[in-house]
């Protein structure tokens, strides 16, 4: 496994893959690894000759009051997650090999960047955009692997892509859960025993939801309530959204006759946390 800071480095390397016909798949990551991106890690493995992760914590997609400086980092513990899932490189540049000075140019996907967690977080969008489109232009991956955890931000990215005919097939990947049915995050280390307990909220509410949807109800309205419900009953969390959209165009719904999105956001002490399921109609031709 091969450590690579530079731009040039990591561009030169994977341009030699290409050139001997390899698939190159990449993973891209804040760092702070979890079993998440470790099955992000394994889906690349599966379907691509090599694999690159990037570790980079990208400061344009952090608001000024949010977590960039104490976001963890644990660039040890990580190279040693990667080294054991056979990962070909490790994309580690600085914020200076990033945004050189004066750098000034963003990617903005335009309507989709203000829904969801866009809304609560301004600029959140377009500083992933904007990295995402940058390190896929260091990397030039075959395949690029993304979490439905944030299925917000996986709406964003296959939106660029497609609108930008950017040379990369997005693959989506499942949440992956602790046992009691937590979402895995980098940020749930926030959390003290007593707030991991009440971030099951988040959980809980979407399975309120679905068993409602499961039961027949298909108004939205009479579905958000019944989750919100879940969170009037636990006052130590604060819910940022509760919302039932299109998974693509990120746009409320009325009703779920078609698949649609139920994502979450809520504040456990001062640790924000998200979560989401897709809701699908047994009958595929509804
Ligand atoms: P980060 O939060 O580190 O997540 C990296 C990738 O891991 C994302 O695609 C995310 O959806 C996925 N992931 C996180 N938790 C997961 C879980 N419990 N199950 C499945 N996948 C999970 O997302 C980012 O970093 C950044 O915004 C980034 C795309 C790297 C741009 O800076």
């Amino acid at each position: 496994m091969r450590i690579c800071p530079s731009v040039q480095e990591i561009r030169t390397a994977v341009r030699a893959l290409h050139r001997e016909g390899k698939r190159v798949g990449f993973v891209p990551t804040m760092g702070a690894l979890h079993e998440g991106h470790l099955s992000l890690v394994r889906a690349a493995r599966a379907k691509c000759d090599a694999v690159c992760v990037s570790i980079f914590v990208n400061p344009t997609q952090f608001g000024p009051n949010e977590d960039f400086s104490k976001y963890p980092r644990t660039a040890e513990r990580d190279h040693q997650l990667l080294q054991s899932e056979l990962v070909d490189f490790i994309f580690e540049p600085s914020v200076e090999e990033m945004y050189p000075a004066g750098a000034c140019t963003f990617v903005t996907v335009e309507g989709l960047s203000d829904r969801l967690c866009g809304r609560s977080r301004p600029g959140h969008f377009r500083g992933v955009a904007t990295v995402v489109s940058e390190l896929f232009n260091i990397v030039e991956p075959d395949f690029a692997f993304f979490g439905q955890k944030d299925a917000a931000q996986c709406a964003v990215i296959k939106k660029m892509v497609r609108d930008l005919a950017m040379p990369v097939e997005i693959v989506l990947c499942p949440i992956v859960r602790e046992n009691d049915g937590l979402a895995m995050s980098s940020r749930n280390r926030y959390l003290n025993p007593e707030e991991r307990k009440r971030a099951l909220v988040l959980k809980r509410s979407l399975d309120r939801i679905t068993m409602e949807y499961e039961q027949g109800e298909r108004d939205t309205a009479k579905l958000i309530a019944a989750g919100k419900q879940v969170f009037a009953d636990e006052p130590g969390a604060r819910l940022d959204y509760l919302e039932i959209t299109d998974p693509e165009t990120l746009e409320p719904r009325d009703n779920t006759k078609t698949r649609a999105l139920v994502s979450v956001a809520a504040f456990v002490g001062t640790t924000r946390l998200i979560d989401n399921v897709l809701l699908t109609p047994v009958d595929l031709n509804s």
